[in-house]
């Protein structure tokens, strides 16, 4: 068994759209750098090795939280430490930190000889994430560690995850530089859904999942609307609705927020597309004066994997 290894951890995109809580993509670009080594010091030691000041206090931190979850569990292993460079920005809404949840229960399940599913690892994970965000959720959890396109169907009274194959897509993304925390973010939500409305979503996620199973693009475009969640998120978003609109002029299949925000993603048949609706959608943002990144990349495959082990 390796004493060390090196996890790449993709971002991810959740809710898709319409799918609140239940759906999500694993991207090619970008991801966090893991490394891990056994230790004979009992418990869980982290070093960032990026901008971020992110908490290295274990049981602040959202990657410690997940690997204390899983050494509970192995509680003839001693401890891990943990360095942690972050290609994720935190914040961003393209699940930056179930990226590194993910990436350290991997890393350790590769030390500890694979003895854990992938199902099981989910949940040491989702330990990490609900810290994070204030609730129990693996819509980006379950993309980063299956990759591809992922259904979360239930969490009790045990966890169903569907982990599907997408079609190829380039997703756009853009990133303004403003700070919408996640819990903020489902403090706004709505506690009850017209039946109608409610309807409408769900006839939207099958279709979408239908989209994506028979690589229909035009059946995945009109379904990503999102009936619930984004109208009362949009505005937290300055722009949003003029970047939805330059990017579907720019040739994206559709899209919506990332996650809770603030960024936005967009879906597209092409490389070429992909950049060109992620250079309109940052027009959007350089015309309001706001700071903005954009990442273009495939939807990945692989969720978060071992590298190099030594
Ligand atoms: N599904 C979550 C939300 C993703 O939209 O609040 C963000 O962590």
């Amino acid at each position: 068994m390796p004493d060390s290894v090196l996890v790449h951890s993709p971002a991810t995109l959740s809710n898709l759209g319409c799918g609140f809580d239940v759906l999500g993509l694993a991207l090619g670009a970008p991801y966090d750098a893991i490394r891990l080594r056994r230790s004979q010091v009992p418990g869980v030691r982290i070093q960032h090795l990026d901008p971020y000041n992110l908490p290295t206090d274990p049981s602040r931190n959202v990657a410690g939280i997940a690997l204390l979850a899983l050494l509970q569990a192995v509680p003839e292993e001693t401890g891990f430490d943990v360095e942690i460079a972050k290609g994720i920005m935190p914040g961003s809404g393209v699940g930056s930190s179930a990226a590194s949840a993910v990436g350290v229960v991997v890393g350790a399940n590769a030390l500890l000889g694979g003895r854990f599913s992938k199902m099981e690892l989910v949940e040491f994970a989702m330990a990490g994430e609900a810290m994070a965000s204030g609730a129990r959720h693996a819509d980006n959890i379950a993309p980063a560690m299956f990759g591809g396109f992922t259904v979360v169907r239930a969490l009790e009274p045990r966890l169903d995850i569907m982990a599907l194959t997408a079609p190829p897509l380039w997703v756009a993304v853009v990133h303004p530089q403003i700070e919408i925390k996640t819990s903020e973010a489902r403090k706004v939500l709505p506690a009850t859904v017209p039946l109608g409305v409610a309807v409408r979503q769900w006839a939207n996620v099958a279709g979408l999942v239908s989209g994506f199973l028979t690589a229909d693009y035009e059946l995945i475009g009109r379904s990503l609307d999102d009936y619930i969640v984004e109208p009362v998120r949009q505005a937290l978003i300055p722009g949003l609705a003029e970047a939805r609109a330059r990017a579907l002029a720019a040739g994206a299949i559709g899209g919506g927020i990332s996650g809770s925000g603030p960024s936005i993603f967009m879906l597209n048949k092409t490389a070429q597309t992909a950049q060109a609706v992620g250079e309109a959608m940052g027009s959007v943002f350089a015309d309001l004066g706001i700071a903005y990144n954009i990442y273009v990349g495939p939807v990945a495959t692989e969720g978060a994997r071992v590298v190099l082990e030594s």
